[in-house]
Parts: structure tokens; C-alpha cells; sequence
């Protein structure tokens, strides 16, 4: 019954409700900010998935009550609460998966920068547990700024030599999500089977939307194309100016972390031909850079690239070379002194 509720609700979720050979194969999933905005309802979608047998919730706040509220839910998977930094390692052993949504959000008039201060610290000291509690667990960051916090947290693991590039990535999801949105309404297509890569970074410039790889194909004119390019990069503020102070985007930033974990579990389970974009460390020009992501039994498995880039987009993507450099430099300065 759940299976045919949701996959009316959406397709893009089905596979998480209808895989039947799963239990044997499913996987300790943790959520780091699991009171916050988009950690509830991203910790209500992992709860529905059988693909999950453990949903460790933690937080420094409010845990307890969204661990029982969910723990009702007739599902396979069964839910664990930890509030408050003496729980964090227990929340943390034994995880094939961590998602972090810790931190706090943009209010209008921010960039993802100005959340820096803030969500260095509580991503480094997040991190810092999971190379002492679950080494091997794929880490996925959703905390901005995404194109810093990810350069933290790998200099962090590599101090504890626990570093595999393979398993820290920063989730984009979100972005392509809004692309295939945006384009499926331009078009007049079916948003769920619209597929645009995404490269670059998450924030502003640094989104690089490559529209003349559109699934399936479609040309735009240049006006479509400024106006696209421009709302999938700001779709973020567009949220935040919308919720007028009430944070950003939290339901649709929860399905996006629930698409890539989904993702990344299947592939943990031996399905082949998993792809999702990532922000990852990258031996380009960029020293991390997301691409599409080919997904593995061990996490990322190798980046996909991004293929022939037009004129145009070749001139976003030296658009985004100071703003993409300046935050990757931030992110190593700010763990040389943390560390
Ligand atoms: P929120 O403020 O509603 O929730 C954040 C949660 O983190 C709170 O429950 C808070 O108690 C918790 N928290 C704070 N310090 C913590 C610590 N040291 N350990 C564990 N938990 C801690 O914020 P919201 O809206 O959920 O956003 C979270 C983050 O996600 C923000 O940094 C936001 O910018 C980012 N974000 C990322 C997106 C992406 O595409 N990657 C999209 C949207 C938001």
C-alpha cells in the first residue's frame, strides 16, 4: 500500500519502496542535523525506504521527539535517536552512510559565504567523529558552503588517515533537480524524465547547468537560455527571499538528499549504472569540481566528466573559476588552523 501511495506521489521514489530483494542488503544510514528544516523531512523519506534498516538520528537538539514521532511509521527500518555531542560517536558506529544537513540556513540578502563561520566548525567537528566512529561510511554533505565544507571535511580526513576520496561528496542534487524542473516547464515536458548534468560547484556562478546535454535533447533560444541558466543557479534564493526569513529550501533540499542516498545505497548494493552529480576532488583544472558521478559497491566509482562544453558554457565555467578557487582556498585555510 505505501509502495503504491508514494509511487503516485512520485516515480522518481518508487525505487526506493518497490526493490523487494533488498532486506538482506539494507544499510545503517545516519542523519547529522536530523531536527532541522531539511533534516525531519529528509530523515521521514529515508524511514520509508527498505533499503534502510537503521536510521540513526542525531542532532544537538529536538532528536528524541522526531526519533518517536517516526519510529511509528510501519517500516522496515528501525529508528535510533542520540541528542547532544556525548551521543554523536554511538550515532555514528557501524554507519554505511552519514548525511549531513547540519548548520544553519541563508536568510535573505546572504550568500552561501556568509554561512562560513558557522558551518566550518559544525562540519569539522562532525567529520572529525566520523573518522573515529565510522571510517568507512560514505560521506555526504549537504551543510553550506557546499564548495567549502566538502574541502574541510576531506582535509580532516586526511589528517586521521582515514581519507578515501571515493566516500566524501557534496550534494548538488538539489540543483538538478530544479534544472529538469525549470526545463520540463519551458519545454512542456514531463519533469520526471528530464535530465540535465549539472558541473561546477553550489553556489550562484559556480552552477553550471549543461543545457545543450539536455535529456531529452531540446535546443533553447539565447533569451531561454540566459533565463534558465539564471533561475537554475539562483533557484536557491529564490527560496529564501520567498520564506522571508524563515530559512531556505528545506522539502525540496529533502527529496534531492533522499534521491542521492537512494542512489548512493543502491549502488552499495551491486545495482550498476547509478549516476548522480557530486561535488568531489577532482585532478582537473579545479582541484574539486562536481561532475555526474558513476556510483560503486565502494561509493564513487569514477567521475563521468562533462563531455563538449559549447561556447557558452565554456564562459560560465570561467566564470566560476575565482568565486569555485577563492572557496576550495578558504575551505584548506580554515582546517590548516582548525586542525
Ligand atoms: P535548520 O537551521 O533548519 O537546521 C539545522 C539543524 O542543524 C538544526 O536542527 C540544528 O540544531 C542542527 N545543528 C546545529 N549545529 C549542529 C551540530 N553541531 N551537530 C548537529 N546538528 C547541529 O537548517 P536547514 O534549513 O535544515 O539547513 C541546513 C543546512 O543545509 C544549511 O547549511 C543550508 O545552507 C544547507 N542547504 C544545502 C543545500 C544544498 O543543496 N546542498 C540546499 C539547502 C540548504
Amino acid at each position: 500500500l505505501l509502495g503504491s501511495l508514494i509511487s503516485k506521489i512520485n516515480p522518481n521514489l518508487i525505487r526506493c519502496v518497490s526493490s523487494s530483494n533488498t532486506s538482506t542488503n539494507a544499510k545503517k544510514v545516519a542523519v547529522l542535523g536530523a531536527s532541522g528544516g531539511i533534516g525531519q523531512p529528509l530523515s521521514l523519506l529515508l524511514k520509508l525506504s527498505p533499503l534502510i534498516s537503521e536510521l540513526s538520528l542525531y542532532d544537538i537538539q529536538h532528536t528524541k521527539g522526531v526519533g518517536a514521532d517516526l519510529s511509528h511509521i510501519e517500516t522496515r527500518a528501525k529508528v535510533k535517536a542520540y541528542v547532544g555531542k556525548e551521543e554523536l560517536a554511538n550515532a555514528l558506529k557501524g554507519m554505511d552512510l552519514v548525511v549531513i544537513p547540519a548548520g544553519i540556513p541563508r536568510k535573505p540578502g546572504m550568500t552561501r559565504d556568509d554561512l562560513f563561520n558557522t558551518n566550518a566548525t559544525i562540519v569539522a567537528d562532525l567529520v572529525t567523529a566520523c573518522a573515529k566512529n565510522c571510517p568507512r561510511a560514505i560521506i555526504a554533505i549537504i551543510a553550506n558552503p557546499v564548495n567549502s565544507t566538502v574541502v574541510i571535511a576531506s582535509e580532516i580526513l586526511k589528517a586521521h588517515n582515514v581519507y578515501d576520496e571515493k566516500r566524501i561528496v557534496g550534494v548538488t542534487t538539489l540543483d538538478v533537480v530544479r534544472a529538469a524542473t525549470f526545463v520540463a516547464e519551458n519545454k512542456g515536458l514531463d519533469p520526471t524524465k528530464v535530465n540535465i548534468p549539472i558541473i561546477g560547484g553550489h553556489s550562484g556562478n559556480t552552477i553550471i547547468p549543461l543545457l545543450s546535454q539536455a535529456s531529452p535533447p531540446v535546443t533553447f533560444s539565447q533569451q531561454d537560455l540566459d533565463s534558465l541558466t539564471n533561475r537554475i543557479q539562483n533557484g536557491g534564493t529564490e527560496v529564501v527571499n520567498a520564506k522571508a526569513g524563515a530559512g531556505s529550501a528545506t522539502l525540496s533540499m529533502a527529496h534531492a538528499g533522499a534521491r542521492f542516498s537512494f542512489s548512493v545505497l543502491e549502488a552499495l548494493n551491486g545495482k550498476e549504472g547509478v549516476v548522480e552529480c557530486g561535488y568531489i576532488a577532482s585532478k582537473g583544472d579545479f582541484s574539486y569540481f562536481a561532475t555526474p558521478l558513476l556510483f560503486g559497491r565502494n561509493g564513487v566509482e569514477k567521475s563521468m566528466g562533462f563531455g563538449k562544453l559549447t561556447d557558452y558554457e565554456k564562459t560560465l565555467v570561467e566564470k566560476a573559476k575565482k568565486e569555485l578557487n577563492g572557496n576550495i582556498e578558504a575551505g584548506l585555510t580554515f582546517a590548516k588552523q582548525y586542525l
